[in-house]
């Protein structure tokens, strides 16, 4: 395939070995999670037009993007902006210095959006020159530099504060904690910065140029251009017919494409064995402005009919407004390759939630389309109201009206979607335009004509509201025809059967009309317009009208300790710049082995059913099967065991039975890891649920049918006190509160991934991306019947973890090592996203029944609790749930606590260990219960929890051992930190103030208490000096981004302290490497928030070996020679044969009972009544983590925004 990426030089990175060449539908499959949704693929591609002389340069998700397509393009990715080699770039540079890569697989993505942003700005001619260091990008064009690309682990402060630093408008001081510079020293900050200059990376090179400019002149062929492997490019209308009509395209998957962003939406179900690029014809290219507005041809992006639309000759509100919508919809390296056109036909053909179909229905559009040989004009709802057009219906062009010549028009669009910007499909979308007359003397508003449109709300297609607009017609507008035109409008708003959400939907679509036109009636109170708060002594408080506008900023404050440096010091974290740069390898970044295969899931669609065949479509995907491995293949003396633990065990693959959907039920194996997916999507599985009884689905099915695990007493959580006794004591009681929390997907950024490589002797070498090699290496053997030292096991680093890579990843492990066991050949498996969410579960559904009894002032004197878990199919972790829920409640003091615990089996995923297992949904349901109580005496809530706070004494009843010294427990100090002073309380003021000013938008401010109790646990670690005095570290522990590597390292060197004198640091000699079963074992689970500081533990034991070891011979040579270069010692050490290497176990000791972190954060939030959206506007949290061994690593470790998804999305399932 001739694709001008010069694919061997520096401009393609990283990609080249992953460009799947023996596909026409070649994809870039970087690593990325294949939606076109994440951005963590995000590259530069720049296009060359020798007219012109110039060079576009823009982002785009490459898992989206087809080879073919990029043609004579240049392609950056992030280590073409720097590497280990050639050195960092300041991009990767600030990113590691701002702390803002933890597992570092979203981090290539970031660079390439910002570097995108970067070099747009820098281009444009009609910003000022920025200073020296510093980009023309602005403060507010630098936060919006990453939208779309999401972060798992990080959190968005440091990557921001990272993108801001290149900003000329930035003023340094307000960045967060980073390496760079000390907070204070405003002088070193710009100097410190890492050098950015304009143009310091080439991104077309001038052969390239030269390639394209010989190219035009030689391709004046009438023929469609072919570029190969089943790709055409025709370059004109007639070249499309002759290649639809010929005989060769009468047979076989053809696909036409623009930027191919559809299959981010609507996964390919299968093969293509041609692809018709449609960017070649210039009609769907065309940009025509007129007075009455712009004629875009389909092809064109939307980015850039967002820049059309906002220039300053063509632009009004209309088309001004359009284009601030269209900036809204999905991502900048989505919409730089999406276009108008394909996101109309997909609205059209497949009933797609567009935001451009409902807002261009508004607006009244008309569109052009090719039927054969025939051009028809519709307008867009005739075109929308069609049946799906046939495949070989070219749409040309869209009119986008501008409305330029009249008066008086009002025009608005809306969208509610789960986030604001990138990459959420809309709830509703609308827009609404209207042609009004004002009365000069009444001031009443008349509406003349009005055109409102919606989309996305469960409905084909987005619809026009005719019988409102027929009412709205020649009406003065009041508060009482708004109210009739709702009426009318919910009887046509009407959901399509099984939509979700469907009776937001349709209070949204209300809330969207209600905003439009209540600014138009005399006296209504505006939805869309905030009343500024003001305090009396002039302390203001959020001016912003709109609180998406607030600016975004932080301050982090840490307590530095120097005692034990390094430790203690808020380094970077190690290989920080590696993951920026792309460099740091994940599993599937390990070259593929020769003869390596690939594997993907079938599994079950049921949740209980025989299954009774499994035979595949007759498709081209279908073809590529080469093996399906089943329960049948687990080799003889070997075990179908996908996961067993203290409390039960599950099967790798199920044998006849199905008892949940997203059982594994086989592994279809192919050359490719996107043959093996399209494959296993082409299985036909016949089911039977003959003689089964119905599936337990939730846990009050389980109730009924008592289908249970049991908690294994000793892991019974401790009742406290008389419950009755305590309700006695009460002045009021709630007897029936219910809080239900629902599961929570891990949505790591890494999917899990495996690589199994069979070996000689029966052996094999599996590469994991596991928190647990040490369960892997026992479940492989235990699946293939050999003995664990057959069985290696490598774990380097995980992309995000969140403890779905410890149990849950087994059964993925297992059925890879059996695949590669049975054929013989390595075999990798890399979940799609859509896998990865159906069968690896989740955190706990949990729902919780309470009676509480309290006083009159707030303070709690008894509780008793129904829990019920939905634990799913199997035990996994789940009898240690609810323990973690209650321990996490103790939070409080209860006076009293009683409670009945069950733990419900299902015929669901089985549900594990997530991100503070229990922890959570404990946390959540103790401040369902204060807030219920604190409501039902109408006090202040915060007052009532201060009142519930435990003293030690309570504390003690309550954690026991774990309680600690009274010296120790700082949670109310920390709660009165944050939530007992006068800015506080002045705050709260304010949120009352507001409250009561605005109608439809409403302010809350709370702080809320937390405990988690750890504990260490056993690790190993070894510490191996080189004989150049360089050292190797190995440790029990895995690097999931949680920055153990770091810790460890600033240990080792620590540790080794004692043997180097006056300025000599370790530090940097210190490399740690990944985890090996064969060199280190009794590795254990990395999880339960202490592997790092086991780890350090058992560093320092082997450090302390050392030192023993070396001390002697370091006096000796001391007194000798003076001062002892380490190099020296070491070099002399190795010549006398001093062991250099020392291997530990750290064993905490028998008596230790854990310990409790405390922490406590206040947040300020505004939600808009009328579509539920919520703007955190402020948060403050404040956490003793003791001495932190680096507090720059722990603060990044403050996962606030996993937490408040969660607690945001069971907020509406919160029923008390
Ligand atoms: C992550 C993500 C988030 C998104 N978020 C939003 C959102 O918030 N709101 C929204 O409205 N959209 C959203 N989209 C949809 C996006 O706008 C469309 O995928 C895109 O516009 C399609 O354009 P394309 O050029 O990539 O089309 P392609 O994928 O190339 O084509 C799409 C379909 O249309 C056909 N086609 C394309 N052009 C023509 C033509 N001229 N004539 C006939 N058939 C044609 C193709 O054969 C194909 O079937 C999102 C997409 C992604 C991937
Ligand atoms: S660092 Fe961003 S997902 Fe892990």
């Amino acid at each position: 395939m001739v694709v001008r990426v010069p694919s061997l030089s520096h401009w393609v990175h990283r990609i080249g070995s992953a460009i799947d060449t023996d596909t026409p539908s070649s994809f870039f499959v970087l690593v990325s999670v294949r939606l076109g949704g994440c951005g963590a693929c995000v590259v530069l591609l720049s296009k060359y037009d020798p007219a012109t002389d110039e060079v576009t340069d823009f982002s785009a998700s490459s898992c989206l993007t087809l080879l073919g397509s990029i043609n004579y393009c240049s392609v950056t990715t992030t280590e073409g902006l720097g590497n280990a080699k050639d050195g960092y770039h300041s991009i990767q540079k600030r990113i590691a210095g701002f702390h803002a890569s933890q597992c570092g697989f979203c981090t290539p993505g970031m660079c390439m959006s910002l570097f995108s942003s970067l070099v747009n700005a820098d281009k444009d001619a009609s910003r000022p020159e920025p200073p020296k260091g510093f980009s023309k990008i602005t403060v507010s064009d630098a936060e919006k530099a990453i939208v779309g690309n999401l972060c798992r682990c990080t959190g968005y402060r440091p990557l921001v504060d990272a993108c801001k630093s290149f900003a000329a408008d930035v003023d340094l001081e307000d960045l967060g904690l980073n390496t760079f510079w000390k907070k204070g020293n405003k002088d070193d900050s710009a100097r410190n910065l890492p050098n950015y200059s304009t143009g310091d990376v080439c991104t077309f090179p001038e052969f390239l140029k030269s390639e394209v400019k010989s190219s035009v002149s030689t391709s004046h062929s009438h023929k469609p251009e072919t570029i190969e492997y089943g790709w055409y490019r025709p370059k004109s209308i007639e070249h499309l017919h002759i290649l639809l009509n010929s005989e060769s395209f009468s047979t076989g998957n053809v696909k036409l494409v623009v930027g191919n962003t559809s299959s981010g939406v609507y996964k390919d179900q299968d093969l293509y064995d041609k692809y018709i690029d449609l960017r070649g014809i210039p009609e769907l290219s065309i940009i025509k402005r007129t007075n009455d507005g712009v004629e875009f041809g389909s092809g064109v992006t939307i980015s850039r009919a967002i820049e059309v639309l906002r220039e300053e000759k063509v632009s009004t509100l209309v088309l001004k407004k359009i284009a601030d919508h269209l900036n809204k919809v999905a991502s900048p390296f989505v919409r730089n390759i999406a276009s108008v056109g394909g996101n109309l036909m997909l609205a059209q053909r497949k009933q797609f939630e567009s935001d451009i179909a409902t807002i261009l229905l508004a607006a009244g559009s008309k569109i052009s389309v090719l039927e054969g040989l025939e051009r028809v004009t519709l307008t867009l709802e005739e075109f929308l109201e069609r049946p799906p057009c046939a495949d070989r219906t070219i749409l040309m062009s869209i009119f986008f009206p501008s409305w330029a010549s009249y008066n008086n028009i009002l025009f608005e669009t809306y969208r509610a979607s789960p986030r604001p910007l990138g990459n959420a499909v809309s709830y509703v979308n609308s827009a609404f335009l209207a042609q009004t007359l004002m009365d000069e003397e009444t001031g009443d508003v008349v509406v003349e004509n009005i055109q409102l449109a919606f989309g996305a709300f469960g409905t084909e297609h987005a619809i026009r509201a005719r019988k409102v607009e027929d009412f709205l017609k020649g009406k003065i507008v009041t508060s009482s025809v708004i109210l009739e035109a709702i009426r009318f409008l919910k009887e046509g708003i009407v959901p399509k059967n099984s939509t979700s959400h469907a009776e937001y939907r349709v209070s949204l679509a209300v809330g969207f009309l209600f905003k439009f036109l209540s600014p138009l009636p005399k006296g209504l109170s505006e939805p869309g317009k905030i009343v500024h708060v003001e305090l009396q002594n002039g302390q203001s408080h959020m001016e912003s009208k709109n609180s998406d506008d607030i600016p975004i900023a932080s301050r982090q404050e840490i307590l530095l300790n120097s005692e034990y440096s390094p430790v203690g010091e808020p380094i970077k974290k190690a290989g920080a710049e590696l993951q920026a740069s792309g460099e740091a390898v994940y599993v599937d970044d390990i070259p593929t082995p020769k003869d390596c295969l690939h594997g993907a899931f079938i599994y079950s669609s049921k949740p209980l059913a025989y299954v009774k065949e499994i035979n595949f479509k007759s498709s081209m995907a279908s073809t590529k099967v080469i093996s399906l491995i089943t329960a049948k293949d687990i080799p003889k003396g070997g075990e179908n065991v996908g996961f067993v633990w203290y409390f039960g065990a599950e099967p790798i693959f199920a044998d006849s039975l199905a008892e949940y959907a997203g059982q594994p039920l086989g592994l279809v194996i192919a050359e490719t890891q996107k043959y093996a997916n399209l494959a296993a999507k082409q299985a036909v599985i016949e089911y039977s649920t003959d003689n089964l009884e119905p599936p337990i689905l939730s846990v009050e099915d389980a109730i009924e049918r008592n289908s249970f695990f049991q908690i294994p007493p000793m892991f019974y959580p401790k009742q406290i006190g008389d419950f009755s006794k305590g309700m006695a004591e009460a002045d009021q009681k709630i007897e029936s509160g219910e809080v239900k929390l629902a599961s929570q997907y891990y949505f790591y950024m890494e999917p899990q991934t495996v690589l199994a490589v069979p070996d000689e002797d029966n052996c094999m070498t599996v590469y994991a991306a596991s928190q647990w090699p040490e369960g892997a290496q026992a479940h492989v053997a235990k699946a293939l019947g050999i003995p664990f030292h057959n069985v290696r096991v490598i774990t380097r680093r995980a992309g995000g973890s969140f403890g779905a890579k410890a149990f849950r990843a087994m059964p993925v492990i297992t059925a890879c090592a059996v695949a590669a066991h049975k054929l013989r050949r390595p075999v990798k498996v890399y979940l799609d996203r859509q896998t990865d969410m159906v069968m690896i579960g989740g955190r706990h559904p949990t729902k919780a029944n309470y009676t509480v009894g309290f006083k009159s002032d707030g303070k709690i004197t008894s509780l008793h609790l129904d829990l019920r878990l939905n634990a799913g199919i199997s035990e996994d972790v789940s009898p240690l749930m609810p323990p973690a829920i209650i321990g996490a409640m103790n939070k409080y003091n209860w006076g009293n606590l009683s409670f009945e615990l069950k733990v419900c089996k299902t015929n669901n995923t089985s549900k594990s260990a997530m991100r503070a297992p229990g922890d959570v949904q404990g946390s959540f349901i103790a401040e369902a219960i204060v807030e219920h109580v604190a409501s039902v005496l109408s006090l202040d809530t915060n007052a009532v929890r201060r009142k519930n706070l435990h003293d030690h004494e309570s504390l003690k009843v309550f954690f026991q051992e774990s309680a600690g010294e009274a010296s120790t427990y700082t949670l109310p100090t920390l709660f009165d930190r944050l939530a007992s002073t006068p800015s506080y309380e002045a705050r709260a003021k304010m949120v009352k103030h507001f409250n009561f000013e605005n109608k439809w938008k409403k302010r809350g401010i709370s702080c809320v208490p937390i405990t988690y109790k750890v504990r260490t646990k056993q690790s190993p670690g070894k510490v191996s000096v080189l004989n150049d005095g360089s050292i190797v570290v190995e440790v029990g522990g895995i690097e999931i981004g949680q920055g153990l590597w770091t810790k460890v390292k600033q240990m080792a060197a620590f540790g080794l302290k004692e043997l180097v004198e006056g300025s000599e640091d370790l530090l940097e000699k210190v490399r740690v490497v990944q985890a090996d079963s064969f060199s280190l074992i009794q590795g254990g689970l990395t999880g339960g928030s202490t592997t790092s500081e086991s780890s350090c533990a058992a560093v320092q034991l082997a450090c302390n070996t050392l030192v023993e070891r070396l001390k002697p011979l370091k006096d000796k040579m001391k007194e000798e020679k003076g001062v002892v270069p380490w190099t020296a010692l070491i070099g002399q050490a190795s010549a006398q044969g001093v062991n250099l290497s020392a291997s530990s176990l750290y064993v905490p000791e028998p008596t230790t009972f854990g310990y409790i972190n405390y922490g406590a954060a206040i947040s300020e939030v505004e939600i808009d009544l009328l579509t539920g959206a919520t703007t955190i506007l402020r948060s403050d949290l404040a956490y003793d983590c003791g001495k932190s061994l680096n507090p720059a690593v722990d603060l990044g470790q403050v996962c606030y925004l996993q937490f408040f998804l969660y607690m945001q999305t069971n907020i509406v399932a919160l029923k008390v």
